[in-house]
C-alpha cells in the first residue's frame, strides 16, 4: 500500500482555537483534514486552462468512474451533501408530494429547512430507535392517500448509513424498496457516509444503491476536501438533472476540482480503504469505552460513530481537552465519530482520558 494511502501519524496541530492546541478532534468526521492523494489530485488537475462547468476531462472521468462503480444511469458533481439531497428530492417528487424519513434524518434535522424551502415539500417524520424506518413505520404514513387535504407521500428517504451510526442491512433495504414499490413511493438515499456503509456491510456501492431511484455519494467526510455526488439510478430521472442542479446553486464553475477529488477517491477503491479504517477505529473506541464503569454504548457501532451515555460530570471534564458532540443533553448521550485519519494512538489516547474521567 502506498504510504500516503495510511492514516497519518497523530498530528499534534490537531484543531486549533484561538491559540490552543487539542487533540484530535471526536466531533465530527467533517473535522478532519483532506487525504493527501486528494490533495495531490487537486494540484495534478491544476495546471493550465479548462473549460468551466463540467466540460473538462477530470468531471468526465469521475462521472464515468461513477456511473460504473454504482451501475447508475448517470452522476452528477456537487457541492454539499445538502444540496445532494435538496436536488436528488426535487427529482424525485411531484409539487404535492411529500417526503417519509426518520425523525433522526439529517435533512429533518439538519438542513435548516431546505428540502421544505427549496423543494416546497413536507417532511412526514417517523420516531426510530436506530434511525432506521422499516416498511410498517412507513405504512404508519400512508392513511392520508387519496385524501386532497393532505400532503401525498411520494418519496422515501433512508440515511446509509444512518446519522445513529447503524447500518441497514441489504436485506431490510430491499424489504423497503419492495414496499415503496409496491405502494408507489420512490426511494431516496442519503449516502453522506455510504463509504462507511459499503465497508460495514462488505458489500458494493452497486448494490447498496440498486433498490433507490436515486441517491448520495459522500466524499467531503470520508478524505476529500469538498464533492458529493447526486447518483441516478434511473434514466427517465437524469434528463432534468442538469437544469436543477444549476437552479439549486450547486454547479460549480471550476467542476474539475470536484472531479479531481472523486478520480482519487475512486483510484484503486480509496474511499473503502479510509471508511473501512474510520469504522475500525469507532470500533476499536466502542470497545475500550464499553469496558469502563458507567458507560453505556447506546447504539450498535457499524460505521464510524460510537453514541455513549455517561454521567454529565464525566462528559464536562472530557470536554476540557477534546472536542465532541452532546447529540442528547437530557438523556447524557454523546457522539464521538471517527475519520479516515484517525489512529490508534488517537483513540488510545482519548480512551485513556475517558477512564481517568470515569474514575473521577
Ligand atoms: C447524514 C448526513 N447527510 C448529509 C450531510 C450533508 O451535509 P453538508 O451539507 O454539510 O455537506 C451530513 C453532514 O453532516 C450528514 O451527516
Amino acid at each position: 500500500m502506498p504510504e500516503d494511502r495510511l492514516p497519518s501519524e497523530p498530528d499534534t496541530r490537531g484543531l486549533r482555537l484561538v491559540g490552543m492546541t487539542f487533540p484530535k478532534s471526536f466531533g465530527s468526521d467533517n473535522h478532519a483534514g483532506v487525504h493527501p492523494a486528494v490533495l495531490r489530485a487537486i494540484a495534478d488537475a491544476n495546471p493550465g486552462d479548462a473549460v468551466a462547468y463540467g466540460a473538462d476531462v477530470w468531471t468526465g472521468e469521475a462521472t464515468a468512474g461513477l456511473r460504473e462503480a454504482f451501475g447508475a444511469d448517470d452522476a452528477f458533481l456537487v457541492l454539499n451533501g445538502s444540496g445532494a439531497n435538496v436536488l436528488g428530492l426535487s427529482l424525485l417528487l411531484r409539487r404535492h408530494e411529500a417526503v417519509i424519513c426518520a425523525e433522526s434524518a439529517h435533512i429533518n434535522t439538519d438542513e435548516c429547512g431546505a428540502p421544505e424551502q427549496l423543494v416546497g415539500t413536507k417532511l412526514l417524520t417517523v420516531p426510530t430507535a436506530d434511525g432506521k424506518i422499516t416498511p410498517d413505520l412507513i405504512a404508519e404514513k400512508l392513511s392520508g392517500r387519496g385524501d386532497d387535504h393532505r400532503s401525498q407521500p411520494g418519496v422515501v428517504a433512508l440515511t446509509q448509513s444512518t446519522e445513529l451510526g447503524t447500518c441497514y442491512t441489504l436485506a431490510e433495504m430491499r424489504k423497503i424498496a419492495d414496499f415503496c414499490h409496491a405502494s408507489d413511493l420512490r426511494l431516496y438515499l442519503d449516502g453522506a457516509r455510504l463509504a462507511n456503509a459499503a465497508a460495514s456491510l462488505d458489500c458494493s456501492l452497486a448494490e447498496l444503491a440498486e433498490c433507490a431511484d436515486a441517491l448520495s455519494f459522500g466524499g467531503t467526510k470520508n478524505g476529500a476536501m469538498g464533492a458529493e455526488a447526486l447518483i441516478v439510478m434511473r434514466p427517465t430521472l437524469s434528463a432534468d438533472a442538469p437544469y436543477l442542479r444549476k437552479q439549486l446553486l450547486q454547479l460549480s464553475s471550476k467542476l474539475r476540482f470536484v472531479a479531481a477529488q472523486f478520480n482519487a477517491l475512486l483510484r484503486d477503491d480509496l474511499w473503502r480503504i479510509n471508511a473501512s479504517h474510520a469504522n475500525a477505529m469507532a470500533r476499536l473506541l466502542a470497545e475500550g469505552a464499553a469496558t469502563v464503569d458507567g458507560i453505556e454504548i447506546v447504539h450498535p457501532v457499524q460505521a464510524n460513530a460510537v453514541f455513549a451515555r455517561l454521567h454529565p460530570r464525566h462528559i464536562a471534564a472530557l470536554q476540557e481537552n477534546w472536542t465532541f458532540h452532546v447529540w442528547d443533553e437530557g438523556d447524557n448521550v454523546v457522539r464521538w465519530m471517527t475519520a479516515f485519519d484517525t489512529t490508534e494512538a488517537d483513540v488510545d489516547a482519548f480512551l485513556a482520558d475517558i477512564r481517568s474521567a470515569a474514575a473521577s
